[in-house]
C-alpha cells in the first residue's frame, strides 16, 4: 500500500510514547526547537569536534547480554547536538550500542522494537543519563503504519529526522538454503530489505525530501561473501547493499545513503556462530576479535556526521579485515552443507 498523503492524514493524530508523552502528530517543528537551519544535511555546518575521545571511556559492563556490554561513559568525538536520530531495533545489540554512542554525542534518539515492555525498559535506562533526549516506540519495521508512527514521533517530539539508522533485521534460518521455509524466507526479505526501503521512502516523504538527512543501512559482509548457513539472510543483505548504492545516487545531494557491513558482532543475533568456540572463531578475523556494538556504532556515527559529507552510496566493511580473506571459517561454512 502506498502511504499517500490522504492515508497519512488518516493516521492517528495523538501518540502516547513509551515515556508517557502525549504528542499530536502535526508534523511541525515545535517551538522549543533544536535550533538552526532546516536543511542541515544539505548545508553541513562545520563539524565542531571535541577531540581526544578517550578509548578508556568505553567499559565493559556485566549487564544484560552481549549487546549491552559496551557503554560510552564520556563524550564523543562527534557533536550531534540538536540532531535527531531514529534507530530501528534499538532495544539491544548493535542498535542499542549505536543509540548509546549517539546519545553520548549529544543527539536526540528515538529507538524502536517489537515489544512495548522492552522498549520502555531500555528507554527508561537510557533516560537515567539523557532524560530529555531519548524516547522509543513499539514499531514493527515491516508495518507501514508503525514506520509512520516512529517517524512521526521524531517530528512531533524533536521537530526533525536528521539521521535514520535502518538497523533491525532478522534471521530465522540457519542451515542449507534448500531447507528454508517460504515463510522464513519471506520474513527475511520483508524485515531486512523491504522495511528499510519503506523507511527510506517514508522518511523522504515525511521530512528528508524538504529538509535533507542521512540514512545508514545495516548490511553485513554476508551480502558480499557466501556464509552458507545463512545464504538467504546474505541475499537480503546483498539486496540492501544494492539498494544503498542506488538510493545513494538517487537521493543525492539532498540525502546521503550509506551502509555498514560488519562480520560477526558479539550480540545475541550471532552467538550461535561462536558460543563455545570464541577464540577459534575470533582467530579467523585479522584483528583477532569479533566486532563489538561500539565498533559498528562508531562507523555509523562517522557516516552520519558531516565528516563524511561527500560520501554516499557506499558500504563500509566493519569486519576486522575479514573481507581480505573471504569467509574462511570451515566450521561455519560446514553448517551450510547438505
Ligand atoms: N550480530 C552480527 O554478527 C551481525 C553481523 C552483521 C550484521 N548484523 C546486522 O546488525 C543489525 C543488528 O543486529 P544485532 O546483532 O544487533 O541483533 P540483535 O541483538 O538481535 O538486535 C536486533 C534488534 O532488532 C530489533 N528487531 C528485530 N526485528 C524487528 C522488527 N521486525 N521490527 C523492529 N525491530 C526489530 C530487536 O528488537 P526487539 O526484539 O525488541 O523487537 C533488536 O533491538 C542487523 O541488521 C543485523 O543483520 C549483525
Amino acid at each position: 500500500m502506498e502511504f499517500s498523503t490522504s492515508a497519512r492524514r488518516a493516521a492517528p493524530r495523538l501518540l502516547v510514547t513509551p515515556s508517557g508523552l502525549r504528542v499530536s502528530l502535526t508534523g511541525q517543528r515545535p517551538a522549543a526547537d533544536t535550533g538552526g537551519s532546516t536543511c542541515r544535511a544539505r548545508c553541513p555546518r562545520s563539524a565542531p569536534l571535541r577531540t581526544g575521545r578517550n578509548e578508556g571511556a568505553l567499559r565493559r559492563t556485566a549487564s544484560s547480554g552481549p549487546g549491552d556490554r559496551v557503554k560510552s561513559t564520556e563524550g564523543s568525538v562527534h557533536d550531534f547536538s540538536g540532531r535527531t536520530v531514529l534507530i530501528t531495533g534499538g532495544t539491544r545489540g548493535a542498535g542499542l550500542g549505536t543509540a548509546e554512542e549517539f546519545l553520548a554525542a549529544g543527539a536526540n534518539v528515538v529507538i524502536t522494537g517489537r515489544d512495548q515492555g522492552r522498549v520502555d525498559r531500555v528507554v527508561q535506562r537510557l533516560a537515567e543519563e539523557h532524560h530529555d533526549r531519548v524516547d522509543g516506540i513499539k514499531a514493527h519495521v515491516a508495518l507501514e503504519e508503525d514506520r509512520y508512527m516512529s517517524i512521526a514521533l521524531c517530528l512531533s517530539k524533536y521537530g526533525a529526522l536528521d539521521v535514520l539508522f535502518n538497523n533491525a533485521a532478522v534471521n530465522p534460518h540457519v542451515g542449507p538454503c534448500v531447507e528454508i521455509s517460504d515463510s522464513a524466507a519471506q520474513k527475511i526479505m520483508e524485515v531486512n530489505v523491504l522495511a528499510p526501503l519503506g523507511y527510506v521512502r517514508q522518511a523522504w516523504d515525511m521530512w528528508m525530501r524538504d529538509n535533507g538527512g542521512v540514512v545508514v543501512n545495516h548490511a553485513s559482509i554476508s551480502g558480499w561473501a557466501q556464509v552458507h548457513p545463512v545464504t538467504v539472510y546474505g541475499a537480503s543483505k546483498a539486496a540492501l547493499i544494492y539498494l544503498t548504492q542506488g538510493l545513494g545516487a538517487q537521493l543525492a545531494p539532498r540525502v546521503r545513503v550509506n551502509a555498514v557491513a560488519p562480520g560477526t558482532i558479539e550480540t545475541g543475533f550471532a552467538d550461535w556462530m561462536y558460543q563455545g568456540r570464541e577464540e577459534e572463531s575470533a582467530a579467523y578475523y585479522p584483528m583477532r576479535r569479533h566486532a563489538l556494538p561500539s565498533d559498528v556504532a562508531r562507523a555509523v556515527l562517522w557516516l552520519a556526521s558531516d565528516e563524511s559529507a561527500y560520501i554516499t552510496g557506499v558500504v563500509i566493511p566493519v569486519d576486522g579485515g575479514m573481507m581480505g580473506y573471504g569467509y574462511p571459517d570451515p566450521y561455519i561454512q560446514g553448517l551450510g552443507r547438505v
